[in-house]
């Protein structure tokens, strides 16, 4: 992973990018994928073990997609992120909106999809590091701006610190989802 630099992580703790031919590992992502979106404010119970499999696989076929990992010494996945690049078109259709040329113009962009760590490893910089993480593969693959759509304060937070800033574009769908924009230099 050579767009990768020396992020600092908790002793122990390790950065990779996910190998779909290690099976446990697929299949344990999907597991802790499954259970991380039934929290606050996402409610989400409607993710199947298969369908997470197959989202996983379809999303890892996208142009410069990375699903990153953070795994622990029991090489145990305790925290993880995906991103891919987009064109405007896809971020209309992720946003639930037909204006996205209107406030991201036609720069190659890259969308920050997922990132969530396990309770128990929260607070550490897990997500800060996988945040920059897909900031350094994006200006690998040359794309100019990092789109990310929340409304988790938490994530907001980390995001906010390491540069991002909110714009007036929000989901279609949830006007409290806010897309947030990194501009890589
Ligand atoms: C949102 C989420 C990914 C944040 O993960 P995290 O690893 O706890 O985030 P970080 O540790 O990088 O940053 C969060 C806080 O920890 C603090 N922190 C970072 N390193 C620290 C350290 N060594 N010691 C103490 N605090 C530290 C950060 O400064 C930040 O503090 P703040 O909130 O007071 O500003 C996590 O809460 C989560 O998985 N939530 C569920 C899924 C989710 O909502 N994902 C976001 C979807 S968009």
């Amino acid at each position: 992973m050579e767009f990768l630099r020396d992020y600092r992580l908790p002793k122990g703790l390790r950065l990779e990018e996910l190998d779909l031919s290690k099976s446990d590992d697929l299949e344990a992502l999907a597991r802790f994928y499954c259970e991380v979106w039934k929290e606050p404010p996402w409610l989400e119970f409607h993710w199947t073990y298969d369908a997470v499999i197959k989202y996983i696989l379809e999303t890892s076929q996208k142009i410069a997609s990375i699903w990153l990992l953070i795994k622990n010494q029991a090489n145990e996945i305790v925290a993880f992120a995906l991103g891919y690049g987009i064109d405007f078109k896809d971020l209309e259709q992720i946003a639930n909106r037909k204006d996205a040329a209107f406030y991201f113009g036609e720069k190659p962009m890259f969308y920050d999809a997922e990132v969530a760590v396990m309770p128990t490893y929260r607070k550490q910089g897990l997500a800060t590091v996988l945040i920059r993480a897909r900031i350094d593969f994006a200006r690998f693959h040359d794309l100019k701006v990092v789109i990310a759509r929340t409304k988790a304060p938490n994530a907001i937070r980390a995001m906010t610190k390491i540069g991002f800033f909110p714009t007036t574009f929000t989901d279609g769908s949830d006007p409290e989802r806010v897309y947030w924009r990194f501009d890589i230099s």
